[in-house]
């Protein structure tokens, strides 16, 4: 096995894509270690591997972890995504997701760990001028937490050229569902997601709000690709084996290529959840482009990923599994 017991730090893994992205590594036979000073991350959420509990901009903490346990490869998910909090506190985000990425590479570059893998976004591509988006679509994000995703993308060539460390950057779209076992899922707060915003309002009987409907799609509402978050683990554990097996640095979409409407998500989850909703207009959400999906022809290629879970009413399923078993998500919120 690739893996051979062999030990990765994954930064953020008490998160939502981060805790399913260490559930696979350990199945794929990794040595997982959780790094999170639990900003928005949940104790319950790290059923596999070890928990450091740190900050990613403490150099030391995390160099003394990176040769504690002999680590020699990084998952890098640690990050604040709030798009709206990101235009209005930019240094909040500059500080964490531009100053913290750093702080791992250069914990990395002195302790010489190599393999990187980083959570970027479909956001650092902006407002489309073609869709399906594909990996060499100009990159003009129209909110600083795109822009702080791409500075790290920009700062890896150089890191590499430096001291060696190849990366992997994996551009999600729309992050969704849950762990297909029914163990972990998703726990924002607040939530600004719509899936669970939905499903949040089919067990309360609260009306959801759908941020316009005069865009230039088929039914009037954004146009979204949701990626399954066990299709998005998966990718990492194909992107880490190709780095450890020396492969190059490289930049891939994940998504499943397939639009989908707030509408469609919302009957979706009146499928799933046998309720009806209570929808209610609001005006456009700021920054909120009309039609986001993937090209990801380049990761199928490359790394023979395929999305498993690509269609919307498994995603939701799953998602409400979750959700339902678990009305006050892990239970730590305050
Ligand atoms: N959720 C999505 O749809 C989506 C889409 C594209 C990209 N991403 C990226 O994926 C990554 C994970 O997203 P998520 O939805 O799991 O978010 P999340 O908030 O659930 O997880 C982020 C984790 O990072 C931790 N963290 C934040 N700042 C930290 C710091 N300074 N030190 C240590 N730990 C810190 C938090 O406590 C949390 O556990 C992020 O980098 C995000 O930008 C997410």
């Amino acid at each position: 096995m690739a893996a051979n017991g062999r030990a990765v730090l994954v930064t953020g893994g008490a998160g939502y894509i981060g805790s399913h992205a260490a559930k696979a590594l350990d199945r794929a036979g990794y040595r997982v270690v959780v790094y999170d000073n639990f900003v928005a991350g949940h104790r319950g959420a790290v059923k596999y591997g070890e928990l450091v509990t740190g900050d990613i901009t403490d150099l030391a903490r995390l160099r003394e972890t990176l040769r504690r346990h002999a680590i020699f490869a990084v998952m890098h998910f640690a990050a604040f995504l709030d798009v709206g909090e990101s235009v209005r506190e930019p240094a909040k985000y500059y500080r964490n997701n531009v100053g913290g990425a750093l702080t791992v590479l250069d914990a990395m570059a002195s302790e010489r760990v190599q393999p990187f893998v980083f959570s970027s976004t479909c956001a650092t591509y902006g407002e489309p001028i073609e869709t399906p988006i594909v990996e060499t679509h100009p990159q003009k994000p129209i909110n600083s937490y795109g822009e702080t995703k791409l500075a790290v993308e920009h700062a890896l060539p150089h890191f590499e050229r430096a001291y060696g460390i190849r990366s992997i950057r994996l551009r999600y779209f729309n992050a969704a569902g849950a762990d297909p076992d029914g163990e972990l899922g998703e726990d924002h707060s607040p939530e600004i997601h719509v899936i669970p915003r939905a499903l949040e309002a089919a067990a309360t009987g609260q009306p959801i709000d759908i941020f316009g409907e005069d865009y230039p799609t088929p039914d009037g509402t954004c146009l979204r690709d949701y990626i399954h978050v066990a299709d998005l683990a998966d990718a990492h554990i194909r992107a880490l084996a190709r780095l450890s097996q020396g492969g190059a640095s490289a930049s891939y979409n994940v998504g499943t290529e397939k639009p989908s409407s707030v509408k469609d998500v919302i009957a979706a989850v009146e499928r799933v959840t046998g309720k009806t909703l209570t929808r209610r207009s609001a005006p456009r959400r700021p920054g909120d482009p009309a039609v986001l999906y993937a090209s990801a022809q380049r990761i199928r290629q490359d790394l023979g990923w395929t999305p498993k879970h690509a269609d919307l009413d498994s995603i939701v399923r799953d998602a409400w599994r979750w959700h339902s078993a678990h009305p006050h998500g892990f239970g730590d919120r305050s």
